[in-house]
């Protein structure tokens, strides 16, 4: 009897990549052993113990840095650098229109004002050649996120922010190990932020961390979470399971990228997804997600959030990425200079495979790009099922 059934998994066929990614996070025997000892020993239940100092001093470490403050997310970081560096009432606080919505719900929650820069056209990140026109005598402070494998021009940042006194944080809760224009992710600015939440490359299911090496910004941050009580701590549970991640990130950060660069070769003879790739000198990614530009008209039209549901239902976590931050809040709550074009194809367009298949040592790429042809000659199909 002949397959009757659609040669799209979304339509009834079979995946192309049934194992679908591998299980994050990971539990290797390094993990298990964290867990006995800390049944063994009790710390996994104790308001204090060795675990955070020794995730302070490995931090310290890699960065080669004098302070690491542990907290309960990236969030929480986000809120602290701000505070740190004396972001007040009606200070202008620049960032990209594409980026992480808590950062920009941070800042207006500080009473301050969020101001909307549009991205490069090539690797939708913030566009720092679009900085000088963004300042003001409120600019108080810039957030830089280096989202989805894509790298802001740090150089150009500093070189703009520092002789004006204008702080910037370094959002690298996406790419922790990556390294940017010589420096390590995170020494870009005044201070960085890191996240440990659960899909994250460094996971404990929450949790957050700042590096920096100004005394004045640790002095800050110390009063405001330190009040007998720490009011946004991490735990020694958490801080126990990092540590061993930590000292695979560079590992893990190797792979990664060799398992995108693989992906990128294959689609350079595709057309419709197009990587998000930087073009900095003595630079190295890194991928909590990896982006594409979706073209929507080498698919014959179709949407994008189609095709997203397409790849998922053949094997491959590729999800619409966030939104742009002016497509989803109020006008009265930011303010911004330009039309914000590359945001707006951004908001429309964006498409990003999660992280964990990177590590897979099959040849998944072949199948993605399987997958992705599929997709393209049945998009007929698609449309008119949805219609
Ligand atoms: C760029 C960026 N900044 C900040 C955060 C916040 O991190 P958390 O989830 O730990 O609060 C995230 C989380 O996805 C992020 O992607």
């Amino acid at each position: 009897m002949s397959d009757t059934r659609h040669p799209l998994a979304v339509l009834g066929g079979e995946p192309i990549y049934p194992p679908g990614p591998p299980d994050w996070p990971i539990t290797d025997s390094e993990i298990e052993q964290v867990f006995q000892e800390l049944i063994k020993t009790g710390d996994w239940g104790r308001y204090h113990g060795p675990h955070c100092d020794r995730l302070r001093e490995a931090i310290r470490d890699y960065h080669d840095c004098q302070f690491a403050h542990l907290c309960a997310s990236g969030t929480a970081a986000v809120e602290l650098a701000l505070r740190a560096v004396g972001v007040k009432s009606d200070d202008e606080v620049i960032m990209s229109a594409y980026d992480f919505k808590a950062n920009f719900t941070n800042i207006v929650l500080l009473d301050a004002v969020p101001v909307l820069i549009d991205l490069r056209t090539d690797d939708w990140q913030l566009d720092a050649d679009q900085l000088e026109a963004a300042l003001s005598e409120k600019t108080k402070a810039i957030i830089v996120s280096h989202l989805h494998g894509g790298l802001v021009d740090m150089n150009r940042v500093r070189s703009i922010c520092e002789p004006r006194g204008i702080a910037i944080i370094e959002d690298i809760c996406q790419l922790e190990g990556a390294r940017i224009q010589g420096t390590i992710a995170g020494m870009g600015g005044d201070i960085g932020v890191m996240s440990f939440g659960g899909s994250k490359l460094l996971s404990a299911g929450r949790g957050g961390a700042l590096i920096t090496d100004n005394d004045l910004l640790q002095q800050r941050i110390t009063l405001h979470t330190a009040r007998g009580n720490d009011v946004s701590p991490l735990s020694e549970m958490q801080a126990a399971v990092l540590l061993p991640q930590l000292n695979k990130l560079d590992e893990r950060t190797r792979i990664r990228k060799s398992s995108a660069d693989k992906l990128f070769d294959a689609l350079q003879n595709s057309e419709g997804l197009i990587p998000l790739r930087s073009p900095y000198p003595d630079s190295s990614p890194g991928y909590y997600k990896v982006g594409f530009q979706y073209d929507p008209t080498t698919f014959g039209g179709l949407s994008r959030d189609r095709f997203s549901e397409a790849m998922i239902a053949e094997g491959f976590a590729v999800h619409p990425g966030f939104r742009s931050l002016h497509k989803i809040h109020s006008k009265k709550r930011y303010r911004t200079m330009t039309e914000l074009t590359e945001a707006d194809r951004a908001d429309d367009n964006i498409l990003v495979l999660h992280h964990p298949i990177l590590l897979s040592e099959a040849d998944w790429q072949s199948a993605f790009m399987r997958a992705v042809d599929k997709i393209k000659q049945f998009s007929d199909d698609l449309i008119s099922d949805h219609q």
